[in-house]
């Protein structure tokens, strides 16, 4: 069925994404999707047991910290989108915080230069984590479920363990060598002395003690308990900033999403400290001056505006934002569709505009290893999901006998103004470092709305890719036609103003397309694959309604989804995650 589908398709749409992808996944009475299958099914029992799609999304977020401990955590932190079904918007931002002993130079040495590692792989890198208040905001606030009944999954998959599939032991392989330096983590995760392989069973006993106390006292087992204060012995062993007023001080925000229009779609993602939604919301403002569709999938036509959009997009991200409670966003200015139309003319049709041209230097920097996940209620209740560790496996630490791995978030912040982070981000004054403050990050946790309704959740891991990973699946689905798993497979490029290249995925340009672009001033770099986006779409596999492509013509695999509402998408690219439908 798929087959004939993906034929008529590419019948139909000439479009060089419409490979054979297999079919999203249909459901009807909820969607849940995360880079982990075990968690992906944690959520879908949520709901199946009565819980919305807050209870679920609070279930999982404890789950992947088992289950994906490269970036699922309670040790890091993240934000939260929600679309509540009677049309409520909301974002809880539970980022890290840099404590109170921090300054602007602590990764500088006394010459002013930055110490390399310093902001990565030592206790100063991590950040106050804010993941076990946020999922506990979001329960108490949004949820209907007791603590306990969320946290059961989380903690008997941290005792009893889990049994590594390829996916799952091919990066603890990546990062077993980093892990081995530090005692408590080799303890849990190279039991034997070696790192565990496809088939073996990871048991986390000190995280599932751990998480029972916070299932049991609530948050204060690690604000105000014996969680955060064996953190802040670790970190001032270690040569850390941590102490345990720290962890009393910290506070989740619930802010306001930043929210803007595309082709009569409504979209509704992070605000500051998150530049995501005022990043995704200014390249779609500008990048609604043109005609997309028309100019088709990674044309070269399509690829040049993409690019001089980013370009201009990344300037404004790099430079001009930072933790709202510290500086003042000039998001309304950035969110502006006349700002945007007055970027848009200063486009060449003909000619890339040097980066260097646009702004004196100041790129920014961020970890990519960070995890998405996704869930809709059959009431409509929609959650979008990104928390992170910063690095997979954050700073590589576990603090003492709590189990918690902890972040290495501090270095998202700018170390020094001008100076390339690890996602050779150069980023300004904005993000410096400050007691208290949040740095800037990229997540994007992002839900898409229609005439009112719920259409699309997306998001992706991918430091300062996320942006890039996310807009691009979102033009994929409005602008090309794509169902969710075309739009989330598809090859991607990225651009972030400096350095002045434009990252490509495999495959993602023709020879003769790269050639017209290198002669309008591109410059390209071939990567490897990144990001791993998660998707939902309601209604049909596609946006443009039950099987019809971008101009809304009939196509036939709508037949073999009849009955289904809500189709779910997990990026190709990587192997342990999966869209589980309640049905
Ligand atoms: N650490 C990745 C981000 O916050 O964007």
């Amino acid at each position: 069925m798929r087959f004939l589908a993906a034929t008529l398709c590419a019948a139909l749409v000439a479009t060089s994404a419409r490979a054979a992808d297999p079919a999203p996944v249909a459901g009807s009475g909820g969607m849940v999707v995360t880079a982990q299958h075990l968690a992906s099914d944690v959520g879908a029992d949520i709901l199946r047991k009565g819980g919305n799609a807050v209870d679920a999304a609070v279930a999982v977020g404890y789950a992947l910290a088992v289950v994906y401990p490269q970036a699922g955590n309670i040790g890091g932190g993240g934000f939260m989108t929600l679309r509540l079904a009677d049309g409520r918007t909301t974002f809880l931002d539970f980022r890290e915080k840099a404590p109170a002993a921090a300054t602007a130079n602590m990764f500088q040495d006394a010459s002013g230069k930055v110490v390399p590692g310093l902001s990565t792989d030592s206790w100063k890198a991590v950040g106050i984590p804010g993941t076990v208040m946020g999922l506990e905001a979001a329960r108490v606030r949004y949820g209907t479920l007791p603590r306990a009944v969320l946290m059961a999954p989380a903690i008997r998959l941290a005792r009893d363990g889990f049994v590594l599939s390829q996916g799952d032991a091919g990066v603890l392989g990546l990062e077993s060598p980093a892990l081995a330096r530090d005692p408590a983590a080799k303890r849990i995760f190279l039991p034997q002395g070696k790192p565990l392989t496809k088939g073996d069973r990871l048991v986390q006993a000190d995280l599932a003690a751990t998480l029972a106390a916070i299932s049991k006292t609530g948050p204060d087992a690690l604000y105000r308990g014996p969680f955060g204060a064996a953190i802040a012995a670790a970190s001032q062993a270690g040569g850390g900033l941590i102490t345990r007023d720290d962890f009393a001080r910290y506070k989740v925000r619930e802010l306001k999403p930043i929210e803007c229009d595309y082709r009569g779609y409504h979209v509704i993602s992070a605000p500051p400290p998150s530049s995501g939604g005022v990043s995704i919301c200014e390249s779609l403002n500008i990048l609604q001056g043109y005609d997309l569709a028309a100019m088709g999938f990674h044309s070269a036509a399509e690829v040049h505006v993409l690019v001089e959009a980013l370009r201009r997009v990344y300037v404004d991200r790099n430079n001009k934002l930072g933790d709202p409670d510290f500086v003042a966003n000039p998001v309304a200015q950035l969110t502006d569709p006349a700002y945007a139309a007055r970027l848009r003319a200063g486009i060449d049709p003909d000619r890339a505009t040097p980066s260097a041209a646009l702004s004196p230097a100041a790129p920014a920097h961020e970890g990519q290893n960070t995890t998405q996940y996704d869930v809709l209620d059959a009431k409509g209740n929609a959650v979008s999901v990104t928390y992170t560790l910063n690095d997979w496996f954050g700073a590589h630490r576990v603090a003492g006998r709590t189990g918690i791995l902890v972040n290495n978030e501090m270095d998202d912040f700018t170390s020094k103004v001008g100076e390339a982070n690890m996602f050779g981000l150069v980023q300004g004054a904005n993000n410096a470092i400050a007691p208290g403050k949040a740095p800037l990050s990229s997540m994007s946790p992002t839900i898409v709305t229609k005439d009112g309704k719920v259409a699309l959740i997306i998001g992706s891991p991918g430091g300062s890719r996320i942006i890039t990973i996310t807009l691009e699946a979102i033009l994929n689905m409005i602008d090309h036609g794509m169902d969710v798993q075309q739009a989330i497979n598809a090859p991607r490029i990225h651009h972030q103003w400096l350095p002045d290249v434009v990252y490509l995925e495999p495959f993602a340009l023709s020879p003769d397309t790269r050639r017209i672009l290198e002669a309008k001033g591109h410059t390209f770099k071939d990567d490897e694959t990144w990001g791993v986006a998660e998707g939902i779409v309601t209604g049909a596999p596609t946006l443009k309604g039950r099987g019809a492509d971008a101009a809304g013509r009939a196509l036939s695999f709508g037949a073999a989804l009849a009955g289904a509402t809500m189709f779910g998408a997990h990026d190709a690219r990587e192997g342990s995650g999966a869209a589980v439908p309640v049905n």
